[in-house]
């Protein structure tokens, strides 16, 4: 062998050795769920059956999600944007927010998932909004999975409110820097999603986690959320698994 050969095979090995660099599980999962509108149309029922449907595939999701190595779900439930739909679904979904909370979440709690709500809460009815404090209060000290529920909540709002905050604490323009920025979010703890999945086919973020997802990977599925579940999301795992993330470097 000569002197070439020997570095060009310690070159590839070498290169074979860097591969497990590949991803191997997305511990920090987003998903917007969408598409209960067309599952519901498509079988000719109320779209509030969609919605509901897409509760049921919530709870698969997170049941699924311990032992695909998820550790943090965040899911988009209500976008700022969706108070511009007809008064009839808006109120239906809160009604589905107050049951699924009372019903699915204390279900989930018993398996360990806590549950945490970010974005606006002042819109929200008193009862609803009790809800959601007595469920986070309940779950603090679960461990199995960290579930995020965005409810009236919106990228851009969120950064608004972030410089708001900023500005009212008085500090320099030099004193602002991308950690004091993300420690104005809604939902400080929330940890930077490695894969955000949107399903129905549509390949738009609709105004989630901009600052989070800045170098998230995405897996667009034509999957209906009411059709999700785990071999979907396992699906998708498997996709993000086969990318390569590099964050700017070589
Ligand atoms: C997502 O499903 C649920 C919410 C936005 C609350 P959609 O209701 O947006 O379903 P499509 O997009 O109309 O099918
Ligand atoms: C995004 O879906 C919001 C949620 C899934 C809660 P939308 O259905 O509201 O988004 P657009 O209108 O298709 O962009
Ligand atoms: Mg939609």
């Amino acid at each position: 062998m000569t002197v070439l050969d020997r570095l060009l095979r310690a070159r590839r090995l070498r290169a074979q050795q860097r591969e497990p660099d590949l991803p191997q599980a997305a511990r920090a999962v987003a998903i917007i769920m969408d598409g209960n509108g067309r599952w519901a149309r498509r079988r000719g029922l109320p779209v509030a059956a969609g919605h509901r449907a897409g509760t049921a595939a919530l709870r698969r999701t997170v049941e699924a999600a311990p032992d695909l190595g998820i550790r943090s779900l965040c899911v988009y439930a209500f976008s700022t944007e969706n108070w511009t739909r007809p008064d009839d679904e808006v109120s239906d979904l809160m009604d589905l927010f107050a049951e699924t909370i009372r019903g699915q979440f204390e279900d989930l709690h018993r398996q360990g998932v806590r549950i945490r709500f970010f974005g606006r809460r002042d819109r929200a009815s008193d009862s609803l909004r009790a809800q959601m404090a007595g469920i986070e209060e309940r779950t603090a000290a679960n461990e199995r999975l960290d579930l995020w529920v965005a409810f009236d909540y919106g990228g851009r709002a969120e950064i608004v409110e972030a410089c708001r905050e900023i500005v009212r604490s008085g500090v320099t323009a030099e004193g602002v820097d991308a950690a004091l920025i993300r420690q104005s979010l809604a939902a400080p703890d929330l940890p930077d999603p490695d894969l955000v999945i949107r399903t129905s086919g549509e390949q738009r973020l609709s105004n989630f986690l901009l600052w989070q997802s800045a170098y998230a990977e995405y897996v667009f599925t034509t999957t209906l959320w009411p059709d999700f579940g785990a071999d979907a999301l396992r699906d998708a795992l498997a996709e993000y698994a086969r990318r390569r993330r590099r964050f700017g470097g070589r």
